[in-house]
């Protein structure tokens, strides 16, 4: 019996390097935490939500996305939601994941942080006893929001500094560059925070660069825009600095017009370390496999392909080396069980 790369991507272990926490709402779960909250939403069932999910660029995600969010008020609606993603990401042979939380979405409505973090690292940690994943959060400033919020955001997070290992940037990124948060970076990395950033998703490699010399950002969230300056490309193959990419957010933000056209195959071929993610698998139709096995088909990507974006997100994660080994050899039993069936 044959077997295909694309099966090869769902089995191996992987790690999930870029995945917005709020992005794993599902429609159903958002209803029944209104329901339990006692909220009215603006839509009248979950289909009439699920259709509203038709977007044109990163901007008209973003306003659903945050309104998405508003149901979100007490540390079990965060537990559950997580533990819902946790449960996916399970199913897909998610072994480790890096999870984003945006703390400026929920405390503009007076939710403490407090709440958000206990309510996510109480899900990590059942995740670890009860599924064997291991995870991080990483806390993300909001940046259409001032450097000045972000600092006030970064304080009220301090007592919780032992539950989060990193910041990231994300939010409207047009007009929003890296640069803008250089002050606030610089004081996460006195702090021995881990540093990433979303650069080159709508914005030009320029934003790659500042990302890079001016938050001296460790991975770049998206990067797609990168393959744009050659001189860029050579300096992040050159650092090994890991891109992490998600292809189907992509498709559905019309940064790529078809997965065909996606530039997966060819930031591999230009040596850079890439990864599959799935950034808000709620709202674009698919959590690790769908992203991984998509974009295997739509690209014809190889089973030496496979193998190298599963390696490369053992690599690019934060995770200590014991934990990557363990990673790495159960990854190799898997493509060892995959050789044997003719793959
Ligand atoms: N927040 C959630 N998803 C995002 C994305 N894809 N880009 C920027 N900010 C985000
Ligand atoms: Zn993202």
């Amino acid at each position: 019996m044959s077997t295909t790369p694309a099966q090869l991507a769902a089995a191996i272990p992987k790690a999930e390097l870029h995945i917005h926490i709020e992005g794993s709402l599902e429609p159903e779960l958002i209803f029944a935490l209104a329901q339990r909250n006692g909220l009215s939403l603006p839509y009248p069932s979950v289909e009439a939500l699920r259709a509203a999910y038709a977007f044109t660029d990163l901007q008209s995600f973003l306003d659903i996305y945050y309104a998405g969010a508003s149901v979100l008020l007490h540390e079990a609606d965060f537990h559950d939601m997580a533990w819902a993603y946790f449960l996916r990401a399970k199913a897909d042979n998610v072994v480790h994941a890096e999870i984003f939380f945006d703390p400026q979405t929920h405390t503009a409505r007076g939710v403490p942080i407090a709440t958000v973090v206990n309510g996510l690292a109480s899900a990590c940690d059942r995740a670890r006893t009860e599924l064997g994943i291991g995870s991080a959060l990483i806390l993300c400033f909001l940046r259409h929001l001032s450097e000045e919020n972000a600092f006030a955001t970064l304080e009220a997070a301090l007592p919780y500094r032992p539950r989060f290992i990193g910041v990231g940037l994300d939010s409207s990124e047009v007009g929003h560059p890296p640069s803008k948060f250089s002050r606030v970076f610089a004081r996460c990395r006195e702090l021995d925070l881990r540093i990433v950033a979303h650069a080159g998703e709508e914005g030009p490699p320029a934003y790659i660069w500042e990302a890079l010399n001016d938050l001296k950002a460790e991975r770049i969230d998206h990067g797609v825009r990168s393959l744009e300056d050659p001189a860029l490309v050579a300096e992040l193959a050159r650092r090994r600095v890991p891109l992490t990419v998600c292809p189907l957010s992509n498709l559905k933000l019309c940064v790529v017009r078809d997965l065909k056209d996606h530039p997966m195959k060819r930031l591999l071929d230009a040596g850079l370390c890439a990864t599959v993610n799935s950034d808000d698998p709620a709202y674009f139709g698919g959590y690790m496999n769908a992203n991984f096995v998509q974009t295997v088909e739509a690209l014809n990507l190889t089973r030496e392909d496979v193998i190298a974006l599963a390696r490369n997100s053992v690599e690019a994660s934060f995770a200590d080396a014991a934990d990557k080994a363990r990673w790495i050899e159960q990854l190799e039993q898997t493509v060892e069980a995959f050789a044997q069936k003719g793959l």
